[in-house]
């Protein structure tokens, strides 16, 4: 704050300057706009205040052509000697990209002007003078990753990250709108839930415990109690391939209901990725733009419908269609799915994998016992596995024997068992991975793209 010729001068954090005349009380309050706001047609010649960073910037004699960057997007700004007073002429000269500036001018019609319009500035205040920005054309993957609390700033990812806030917005509105509660799991976990081999340890005091694999265990204590229940959460597996599906953390959206079969959760997983395609369609258009992904596609699929076939279809899509042989039994591969997936436009829930390859927690179906009461949702475009779910077992001794075989101490599922000696149900659930969901929708390169911060096999930093 500071006093000059008998104006207080203030910055409020709700994002507006006021200016106070101490004798007159007079208050008077600066609108930010945004940039969008100035892009989707203010009045040419109306005046407007924009704040943001400095995107790009060239000066020639007594002019600075710079981009402003703000949330929104970004628009061009001359900046003229002689329009403004010299010295905030001469800073915005010297101010690098990055810098950030509070500026106000005219809106100009300006067909050349990337969106159209530019602004003629006739004040800018530079309120941080940026240092040389590290990041300039034409790096490495590895430098960006390196730098990324800076290139969270790139117009791409911030772009995706606005499309997953949107995704994980559907979400939560999704399960609420149909009746579910939101309900938390530990992180620190005992038990494994998706294969020991992937399990992250932690030190716990003198003993030892996991971060979590899933919520779903815990989910299917809860139901018991909420009926209908769901979670965003951050899940943990040490994934030891390098793949652009595999993060070592990344975010579950789960669901768990009693009374709940196969069918039912499958017809819920198709109705939760519609409306969630839907939202975004809805409010992230722009950022659809910035990624250059096709929007009517995304529309179509809103409101597809998604076929279900079975494990043993695929198999049979791959043998007639693609000439690919896979052994009965044998888990789909990256490989496999995307050959699959060529023959699909919308996204596919393949039901009942071989039982075996399952987790011990997949019952086996009464009606082809080889198989399990499962599913996985793939998406098209090679993005591969979406959504994993089953209905859950509720024989004890089945699943005891599913864990011995893997070399677990069934004594750490005793409480878990105890939900099927207490009132059992039938009862299913399912897992989406938040970021392969983003990553298919912004048709990312990779799935480090739709995340802040990835963590994967090789990196933990920054
Ligand atoms: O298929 P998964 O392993 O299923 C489960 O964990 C179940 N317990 C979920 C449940 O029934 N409640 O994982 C579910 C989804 C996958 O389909 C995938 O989208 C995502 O989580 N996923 C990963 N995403 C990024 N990186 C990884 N390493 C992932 N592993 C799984
Ligand atoms: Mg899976």
């Amino acid at each position: 704050m500071c006093f000059f010729s008998g104006v207080l001068y203030g910055w409020n954090r709700n994002g507006f300057i006021w200016l106070t005349d101490a004798a007159l009380r007079v208050t008077m309050t600066i609108t930010w706009r945004r940039v969008e706001e100035v892009l989707a047609g203010l009045p040419a010649g109306s005046t407007v205040s924009l704040r943001g960073w400095i995107w790009r910037t060239r000066s020639s004699g007594n002019i600075v052509f710079m981009t402003l960057r703000d949330v929104s997007g970004v628009i061009q700004a001359t900046v003229k000697r002689g329009n403004l007073p010299d010295a905030e002429f001469e800073a915005a000269e010297k101010a690098l990209i990055e810098s950030s500036v509070e500026l106000t001018g005219e809106v100009k019609e300006d067909k050349r002007a990337p969106g159209g319009f530019e602004i003629l500035a006739r004040s800018i205040h530079v309120v941080n003078f940026a240092e040389p920005y590290p990041i300039t054309k034409d790096q490495s993957p590895e430098f960006l990753l390196d730098q990324r609390h800076l290139w969270l700033r790139s117009r791409k990812l911030t772009a995706a990250l606005k499309i997953r806030s949107t995704v994980v917005g559907a979400i939560h509105q999704f399960f609420r709108d149909h009746g579910f509660y939101e309900f938390d799991a530990p992180v620190l976990q005992p038990n494994q839930c998706e294969g020991g081999s992937t399990l992250f340890e932690v030190k716990y005091y003198q003993d030892k415990t996991f971060l979590s694999q899933s919520w779903q265990l815990y989910a299917e204590a809860g139901v018991f109690a909420l009926e209908k229940i769901y979670n965003v959460g951050p899940t943990f597996r040490a994934e030891k391939s390098k793949t652009s599906r595999h993060l070592s953390e990344f975010w579950m959206a789960e669901m768990e209901a009693a009374w709940m079969d196969l069918h039912d959760i499958t017809e819920i997983a198709k109705d939760e990725v519609r409306f969630v395609l839907g939202q975004v369609i809805e409010k992230n258009a722009a950022d659809l733009t910035v990624l250059e992904r096709d929007i009517e596609a995304l529309r179509k699929l809103s409101t597809a419908k998604f076929p279900t076939i079975t494990y043993t279809e695929a198999l049979e899509v791959l043998r007639t269609k693609a000439g690919m042989e896979v052994e009965w039994g044998k888990d789909l591969r990256t490989i496999e799915e995307d050959e699959v997936m060529k023959f699909f436009e919308t996204p596919v829930v393949v039901t009942n994998y071989p039982v075996e390859i399952m987790a011990f927690y997949k019952p086996p179906d009464p009606k082809d016992p080889k198989t399990a009461l499962c599913f996985d949702m793939l998406a098209p475009d090679g993005y591969g596995e979406i959504i994993g779910g089953s209905q859950r077992s509720t024989d004890i001794a089945y699943m005891s024997e599913r864990l011995r075989q893997m070399g677990e101490k069934t004594d750490n599922y005793q409480w878990y068992f105890d939900l099927r000696r207490y009132g059992s149900v039938p009862h299913a659930g399912y897992g989406l991975g938040v970021e392969r969901l983003v990553a298919w929708i912004c048709h990312a390169e990779n799935i480090k793209d739709a995340i802040p911060f990835p963590r994967t096999l090789l990196r933990f930093r920054p």
